[in-house]
């Protein structure tokens, strides 16, 4: 079954290409930025750390981990999970 909304709104954010959704990631090198790479590119290019505040991102973060499961990649486990939210916390946008 196709999630159409889903599937708009992410043709719509690639579409949109935005800079920001797609910009190199801060603090290239560490282990945080190769999680990001690593487990959040399947579906969209890197999405910028600064796109979000720290508050929010673990739920946008916990949203991306049910979209791994549905789309059969695999839930990140736990111990990549931390450092990954971490990191994105870390230089999200004040707020
Ligand atoms: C299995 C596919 C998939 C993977 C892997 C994935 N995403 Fe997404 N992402 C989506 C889809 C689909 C959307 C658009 C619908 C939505 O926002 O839920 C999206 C949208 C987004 C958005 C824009 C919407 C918003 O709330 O700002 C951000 C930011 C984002 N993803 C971050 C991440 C991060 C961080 C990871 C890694 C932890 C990740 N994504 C991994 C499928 C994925």
């Amino acid at each position: 079954m196709i999630d159409w909304r889903a599937a708009c709104a992410l043709a719509l954010f690639m579409a949109a290409g935005s800079q920001e959704a797609s910009a190199a990631l801060p603090d290239t090198g560490s282990a945080g930025a190769a999680f990001v790479a690593g487990y959040c590119t399947q579906c969209h290019g890197a999405p910028s750390p600064s796109s979000h505040s720290a508050r929010e991102w673990a739920g946008v973060v916990e949203r991306m981990q049910n979209w791994r499961v549905t789309k059969g990649f695999g839930a990140i486990p736990d111990r990549d999970l931390g450092p990954l939210l971490d990191y994105l916390k870390r230089h999200g946008r004040a707020q």
